[in-house]
């Protein structure tokens, strides 16, 4: 497989390169990035001289180098992991989550349209289906009903992307994932702030009453259903990705700051996210059943990993902690937190 995969260098895509270059020795990886805040070519330090990967600095947005970059590599296989991903980012600048996340996204769709690739595979986000009461689980045939603006330019690109199937013939996937956490995710969302956060002894900010609810996947476990939608996805299909492991925020904050050793005071409620969704919760019975997904990691082993990594790798975040990640931090939080 030649497989260009975009927004390889933020955290899903980073984890998604590292897994199939190990799954799939013999295939190339061409990482399409723009580098923005959140892409961090470090992620992807280690297999940076694998001569199986290659990475081109570029935006989804750009035809004209995605056209060269198909051509030059013979990319048959397109995964767009490619996105701005952050719901409060989106509440402050929703124009360039429609310009990368539904421009991009068509402009990926008639590149690969044009060039007759074999597949194309958006990764998308159970936030497009909006929120659940306090039962009841997304299914694949939910109706989308997104509520930020991160969540309605995915559901936009979801349906330009169903459009190219249905219209021109392109073989395409969708696969719609519960929250993720694991290594190198980048410290603006929740788990990893929390965990840096009381590590060095400062506020957690929490939403609201700190009872909304996310259901949370280990990140190689989102990487392994990618894999197998990317080789035995049926045309047209979209696929939910989730394994039940439902925690109200609140719940996942005391968690963490008990297995560090930290006080619970360290705790702060801040005003709510306007739009918050209240529950996410996925049924993923369609991928298990038809391509014999099962998740490895129970949430116990993945976060003890994922804090064990944190403790780890303090350079790599440390790093990441100044500069513009600060202005924003102080825009989100205001003066009450650092
Ligand atoms: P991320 O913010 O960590 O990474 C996004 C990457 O895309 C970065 O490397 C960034 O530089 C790159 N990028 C942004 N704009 C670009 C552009 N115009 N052209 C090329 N590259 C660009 O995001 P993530 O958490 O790894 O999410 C990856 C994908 O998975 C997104 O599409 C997101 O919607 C989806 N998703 C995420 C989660 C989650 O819990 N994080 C869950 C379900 C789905
Ligand atoms: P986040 O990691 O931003 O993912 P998403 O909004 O895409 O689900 O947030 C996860 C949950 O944590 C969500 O309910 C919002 C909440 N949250 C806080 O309470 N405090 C924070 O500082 C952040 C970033 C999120």
């Amino acid at each position: 497989m030649k497989l260009l995969v975009t927004g390889g260098a933020g955290f899903i895509g980073s984890n998604f390169i590292r897994y199939m270059i190990k799954a799939h020795p013999g295939d190339t990886i061409i990482n399409f990035d723009a580098l923005t805040y959140a892409g961090n070519p470090e992620n992807l330090e280690d297999v940076q001289n694998n001569p199986h990967y290659h990475f081109v600095h570029g935006d989804i947005c750009n035809e004209e180098l995605l056209y060269f970059v198909v051509d030059q590599f013979a990319v048959d296989t397109i995964v767009n992991f490619a996105a701005a991903s952050h719901v409060d980012r989106s509440i402050y600048e929703p124009g360039l989550f429609i310009k990368t996340n539904v421009l991009g996204t068509q402009t990926l769709l008639e590149v690969a349209k044009n060039k007759h690739i074999k597949k194309y595979l958006q990764i998308s986000t159970d936030e497009v289906y909006g929120s659940l009461g306090s039962a009841g689980y997304f299914t694949e045939a939910t109706p989308l009903a997104p509520n930020s603006p991160y969540a309605a330019s995915k559901a936009s690109a979801d349906m330009i992307v169903r459009s190219y199937f249905e219209t021109y013939g392109l073989d395409i996937n969708i696969t719609r994932c519960a929250n993720n956490y694991g290594p190198w995710h980048f410290p603006e969302k929740l788990i990893p702030l929390i965990i840096i956060n009381a590590l060095e002894n400062k506020e957690l900010p929490v939403y609201g009453d700190g009872k909304n609810i996310r259901d949370w996947l280990y990140v190689d476990d989102h990487c392994a259903a990618i894999d197998l939608v990317l080789h035995q996805g049926k045309p047209g299909e979209v696929f939910n990705i989730g394994n039940h492991h439902e925690m109200r925020n609140i719940d996942l904050v005391t968690l963490i700051l008990d297995k560090l050793n930290k006080p619970h005071r360290l705790i702060n409620y801040v005003s709510d996210r306007p739009g918050h969704d209240r529950r996410y919760a996925i049924d993923a019975s369609k991928i298990k059943a038809e391509l014999g997904w099962q998740p490895q990691y129970r949430f116990e082993t993945g976060i003890n990993e994922t804090i064990q990594w944190y403790l780890t790798h303090k350079k790599w975040w440390q790093k990441i902690r100044s500069g513009a990640y600060k202005s924003y931090y102080k825009h989100q939080y205001g003066s009450a937190i650092e």
